[in-house]
């Protein structure tokens, strides 16, 4: 299995972190401790955008449309897309992820 070595980063706060290809990036930063208490509290069900970070689109693959709808409900910006539907994957390698909330 290979692992994927990334940088977390909320304001100021920043964490180096691993994780296991194709494990749900939304799932990393909740085990990281470096979320919001109240970060993907609607478990993943693309439903509140609290799982938002910065990340450009050609790392995270191309969103679906329910997303697309949500973010834009929240004044998205291009580069946000919800953490709980994206897979990490080698092109994370190195890469800094923001967290919006
Ligand atoms: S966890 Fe709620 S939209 Fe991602």
């Amino acid at each position: 299995m290979a692992c994927v070595r990334f940088i977390l980063q909320r304001g100021t706060k920043i964490l180096e972190t691993q994780a296991a290809v194709n494990t749900r990036l939304a799932q990393v930063i909740k085990d990281s401790g470096i979320g919001d208490p109240d970060f993907s509290h609607c478990g993943f069900k693309l439903e509140c955008g609290s799982c938002a970070v910065n990340i450009d689109h050609s790392l995270a693959g191309a969103p679906k449309i329910e997303e697309l709808m949500l973010l834009k409900s929240m004044g998205d910006e291009k580069s946000t897309r919800c953490s709980c539907q994206i897979q990490v994957s080698e092109k994370l390698e190195g890469k800094t992820i923001k967290l919006v909330w």
